[in-house]
């Protein structure tokens, strides 16, 4: 194996969070399936793929390194949203948690020397800027279109993309 045990445990438990992520995109898009909003939905089911994505990434990576792909069981997520602000704001606040968790994986690599996972998570990083801009965005968006007519243009822009 050619990183710590330490990284081991910490890149596992990321591959746990991004699946996590994964599975409160699809609650997100769920409940906005049940609001008829389907452009919403549709934009969260790609998060919700994109998220698969990250923590499939991770998996390849620590087999890469001959390392354990070790899965836990993941918690409920949240699916009890009252509202399309309500559901965006928390895809924003998610995706600033999950920015920290990368920062403290760089800051790990950093502190063991460990130059090829530093170099991998670089891409997570950029990932995270425009993971964090893009919900932020839309939270934006959210909360101009204040009328219920202006939410389902935002709706309609949302199905086209
Ligand atoms: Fe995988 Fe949206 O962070």
């Amino acid at each position: 194996m050619m990183i710590s045990k330490k990284m081991t445990d910490k890149l596992n438990e990321q591959v746990k969070h991004e699946f996590f992520a994964q599975w409160t995109y699809l609650a997100m898009a769920y409940s906005f399936e049940t609001m008829n909003l389907k452009g919403f939905a549709k934009w969260f089911f790609a998060q919700a793929e994109e998220e698969k994505g990250h923590a499939m990434k991770i998996a390849q990576y620590l087999l890469d390194q001959g390392a354990e792909v070790k899965l836990t069981a993941l918690d409920a997520p949240k699916t009890d949203y009252s509202s399309a602000e309500e559901i965006v704001a928390g895809a924003v606040e998610h995706e600033i948690k999950v920015t920290r968790m990368i920062n403290d994986l760089v800051d790990l690599a950093k502190s063991e020397n460990d130059h090829a996972t530093g170099a991998f998570l670089q891409w997570f990083v950029n990932e995270q800027v425009e993971e964090v801009a893009s919900t932020t965005e839309l939270l934006e968006m959210v909360k101009m279109a204040a009328e219920p007519g202006q939410l389902l243009m935002l709706e309609s822009r949302l199905s086209r993309e």
